[in-house]
Parts: structure tokens; sequence; C-alpha cells
């Protein structure tokens, strides 16, 4: 890998800033000071240092993020802010992106990584890992929308929701549930409450797989996860 890329990839700066660190001599390669950021580092047996001091590169990041309101689920956006740019300079690279996506007035549990395994395995329709989400609706939630949740909903496509599991919290004219679902389809739990009838006024995930939102991530706020977090992210709930 070129060291520029390297150094951005390890939180150095953007590809601007650690070339002039390169250039400035500040940047040494098995103890040789490395002038030119086109040259290749072996991530695996190098050692590089910046003042002296040493950077380790880690190929995998994996991030929980705690989604606030207001920002969309991409890389990048023309009109919208996005949740990339919550993230602080030191621990953005290149090829992160968010796994999956919440919508823009959605909250909570959000992936940020560049592992596209990971991603992939926790996305694929055919693995159905757990999605759990608080949800405040318009309406009285009652034990026949428990059914009609565990039967399936016809939410316009080709077929029926699969078994989902809802628990009341508080059945009232705004009423509070906790819901899991086992797919991703685009604005899935909004489109399963508005099929019975009920319009969903806020909507926060938290948990995905057997992993849980840290309560103690503020919104907007974030941290890596433990490795086994990040087994539990895969695991079926
Ligand atoms: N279902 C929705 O309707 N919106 C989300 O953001 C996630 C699940």
């Amino acid at each position: 890998m070129r060291l520029d890329k390297y150094l951005c990839e390890c939180g150095c700066g953007t590809r601007s800033e650690v070339k002039k660190i390169i250039k400035a001599g500040m940047v040494r390669i098995d103890g040789y000071v490395a002038k030119k950021p086109e040259i290749k580092v072996d991530e695996s047996a190098d050692e590089v240092s910046v003042n002296g001091n040493p950077v380790r590169y880690t190929k995998f990041v994996y991030y929980m993020l705690n989604k606030p309101a207001g920002y969309v689920s991409a890389t990048r956006d023309n009109k919208d802010r996005t949740v990339m740019e919550l993230l602080d300079k030191k621990d953005l690279r290149e090829d992160m992106f968010p796994v999956g996506r919440l919508d823009k007035d959605t909250e909570g549990l959000l992936i940020i990584s560049n592992d596209g395994g990971v991603a992939h395995d926790i996305l694929s329709p055919k693995k159905h890992v757990d999605k759990t989400y608080y949800v405040k609706v318009k309406g009285k939630v009652k034990e026949e929308h428990v059914e009609m949740f565990r039967e399936g909903v016809d939410i316009g496509e080709k077929s029926l929701t699969l078994p989902a599991k809802l628990n009341i919290i508080k059945s009232l004219d705004v009423s509070e549930v906790y819901l899991t679902i086992s797919e991703g389809k685009f604005h899935q739990v909004k489109r399963m409450f508005k099929a019975a009838g009920m319009e969903v006024i806020y909507l926060k995930r938290i948990k995905m797989g057997n992993l849980e939102l840290d309560d103690t991530l503020i919104p907007g706020g974030y941290r890596p996860l433990t490795d086994s977090e990040l087994k539990m992210l895969c695991e079926r709930g």
C-alpha cells in the first residue's frame, strides 16, 4: 500500500495533510526517513512512525454509532449531512461506510465499518439477522396487531413480511412498542404500521443480531466494537 494511503487509513490525516508530513521528513519506515508519498509500505511487516510515534495499521474497523435524527446513512450526499460527518477526522478512513440504512429521521444503532464481508453477513436477506426497534406510533397497538405482525403483513411487496415479534410497552393514543424484524425492506417498520392503520412518530433501532446499542452513547456518539460485540452482531438474534 502507498505510504500516504497507509497513513490516512491509520487516522493520521487527509491525503494532503499526510503528504505534507511526509515531505517534512516526519515519517520513517523501519527507521529510515520516507520522503515520497508513493513509497510502498508492507502493512504486515514494516514499522512506520510519525514523529517517532509508531503508527499501526488495522485492516478492518468497526464502530457502533448512536445515530441521531437528521443524518442520512450514506457516505456522501448533495443535500443532507451524512452519518460519516459524525466521526472524528482521526477515526475516518476513505473506505468506511454505514452498514445498512436507517432513515434520516430514525435514531439508534448503526454500524460504521470498512468490512464488506461483515456488511454482507448482516444485510444479506438470506441471513435473517434480527433487528429490534423501539417504536412510538399514533394509535392503540393491541393484541390483534401482535398476531398480525406474527403472521406477516402485506406492505405491497410480492410476499408478506416474515414473522415479526411485537412487544407492547404502552397501549394508549400514542403507543410504545418493541418490534423485532428479520428483514430490512425499505421503510419496513413504517410500512408495517401503516398497513395496520397507524403512523410511526418515533423510531430507534436498539439491537442487531445479539448486539445491543450501548445506552451510554449520546445521540451522535460512537465507539469501537469489542471483539465479542462483533461476534454478537453477526449472531442471529
Ligand atoms: N424501518 C423503517 O421504516 N425505517 C428505518 O429507518 C428502519 C426500519
